[in-house]
């Protein structure tokens, strides 16, 4: 196995193996936020990603994607069962996330997903060329960073955590705590969407581990500095403006404008069928303008694409079934026939179907209920350059710091998020362009070379782990414990 000096460590690969309508087997590009992002700039790079490529029992070899080379980890039935659908997203996912839905406590879950950590911290120290720099990604692997040190106490060690860290008293829950504590703070950097992440750990490594904190940012762990930041994802966000103005893109737009019917504005989701996501708050709130004729279903259309996601957990299928209960009952209450209320769309699309999809939206509503960030906020952004469009927001994802000019909203409150939709539904175009236009500007220097460059500088001060990348289009502000800056 041919070794490199940078090795991204993370639940899945960018590749996901998926079934062809003819029963062959067709690579696709994962979904999810993580997947997008790294996908975006490690194709430029001789690093190695070390995941599992969304199969059972198989380690298929892969071809590189341009100068990446991919290691598959193979995962058993139960292992699924025990370390993804059960400890990572059973257990973790909601108890991150607020706990929005109940976490799940199942002590049989605890050995596979250690064992699995394990397998994840051998297959990257395998590959991991004397001195490299080896990058964790995510809840799903969080024992791996202090696996790695054991294992190769040679290397460099950066954990990055795309969801939200949440608050002491949440974290105190869980039964394995100081286990999972101790296991991200293996790394040398720990790095984090948003600074109150970085506050809460250094609270708990001291009250767990007895770790005094120099700040928030450095904690000492067995006599070792560990630092940690907030350094929020990002986009593509040339590919994204590349797309949406590609003339086959703005035809696809005006087309999908004219299969809906030609309304006089069209409201957009995109989501992962997730809890988090605040698909069911935001149908209430819908249903009830209809209801109250403060919006007409052939004047105002609604396209809430809704991905399906971890469908052999519970909670999931549940809310499934909720939300496609919903739609039908909004569509049979308020639609009329060839005018449903809601375009419900349950499929995977391409990038460009994607950018043509947010060409079409006057409104994009992006409500989740907690969020470490939320991609499809930014991407709504980058695709709208002619800088009409409104986006409404959750104060919740991570995103929210930085777009401060959306139209910024508490899902929990129906009503105030009703009134949002009308606001922005109403909102005079002069406004749009300002808000739009500062949103813009603030992603073209936060993007997803800034967000590799700040992080990775920050793990290695000498630059080599940054060779690679482009030279940014804007001098850089400050050497970045925490960057790109919040506003
Ligand atoms: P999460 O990481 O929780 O899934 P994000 O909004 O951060 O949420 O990222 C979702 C990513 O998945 C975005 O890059 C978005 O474009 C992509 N995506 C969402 N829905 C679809 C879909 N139906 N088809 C293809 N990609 C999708
Ligand atoms: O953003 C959080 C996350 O778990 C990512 O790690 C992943 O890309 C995305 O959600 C999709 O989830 P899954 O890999 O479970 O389909």
């Amino acid at each position: 196995m041919r070794q490199s000096s940078l090795v991204v460590v993370a639940n899945r690969l960018p590749l996901d193996d998926s079934a062809a309508p003819d029963g062959a087997c067709e690579w696709r590009r994962s979904p999810g936020g993580l997947a997008s992002a790294l996908h975006a700039i490690l194709q430029q790079t001789p690093a190695t990603w070390v995941g599992w490529n969304g199969g059972i029992d198989s380690a298929p070899t892969l071809p590189d994607i341009g100068t990446l080379r991919l290691r598959p980890v193979a995962l058993s039935e139960v292992e699924l069962r025990g370390y993804y659908e059960g400890f990572a997203n059973s257990t973790l996912w909601p108890l991150y996330h607020d706990a929005v839905e109940q976490p799940v406590f199942d002590r049989g879950w605890w050995e596979t997903y250690r064992a699995v950590n394990r397998r994840f911290a051998e297959a990257a120290a395998e590959v991991a060329e004397p001195g490299a720099a080896i990058w964790v990604q995510d809840y799903h692997l969080q024992l791996v960073p202090q696996l790695l040190r054991e294992l190769r106490p040679d290397v460099l060690i950066g954990f990055f955590l795309h969801v939200p860290f949440p608050p002491p008293e949440l974290f105190m829950q869980l039964p394995r705590r100081v286990e999972l504590l101790r296991g991200m703070l293996g790394a040398d950097l720990v790095g984090f969407q948003r600074p109150q992440a970085a506050h809460n750990v250094a609270q708990l490594a001291t009250k767990l581990l007895g770790a005094p904190t120099i700040s928030d940012d450095e904690i000492v762990v067995d006599g070792r500095i560990v630092r940690t930041g907030a350094f929020p994802v990002s986009i593509d966000v040339a590919e994204m403006q590349a797309l949406a103005t590609r003339p086959d893109v703005v035809n696809h737009a005006k087309q999908l404008r004219h299969s809906l019917g030609q309304p006089r504005r069209v409201l957009l989701s995109v989501d992962r069928l997730d809890y988090t996501k605040g698909i069911e708050h935001r149908l209430t709130a819908y249903s009830e303008l209809l209801r109250d004729g403060r919006v007409k279903v052939r004047d105002t259309v609604v396209v809430q694409v809704a991905v399906p996601s971890r469908e052999r957990v519970e909670s999931y299928r549940g809310l499934r079934d909720r939300i496609e209960g919903e739609v039908g009952r909004i569509n049979g209450e308020y639609g009329r026939v060839g005018e449903p209320a809601i375009h419900y769309l349950n499929q995977p699309f391409d990038r460009a179907d994607l950018a043509a999809l947010y060409q079409t939206a006057d409104v994009m509503v992006v409500t989740p209920l907690r969020d470490g960030m939320n991609l499809v906020a930014k991407e709504y952004v980058a695709a709208r350059e002619d800088g009409t469009g409104a986006l409404v927001l959750s104060e919740f994802a991570g995103a929210a710091a930085e777009l401060e000019d959306a139209f910024l909203v508490n899902p929990h409150d129906v009503d105030g998020l009703k009134d949002m939709l009308l606001r922005a539904l109403d909102a005079q175009p002069a406004d749009l362009a300002a808000r739009m236009g500062a949103m813009r500007s603030h992603l073209r220097s936060h993007d997803i070379l800034a967000w590799a460059r700040a992080y990775l500088s920050a793990l290695d001060h000498t630059g080599r782990l940054t060779e690679w990348l482009p030279i940014p289009a804007i001098p850089r502000q400050r050497p970045a414990a925490v960057t790109p800056p919040l506003r």
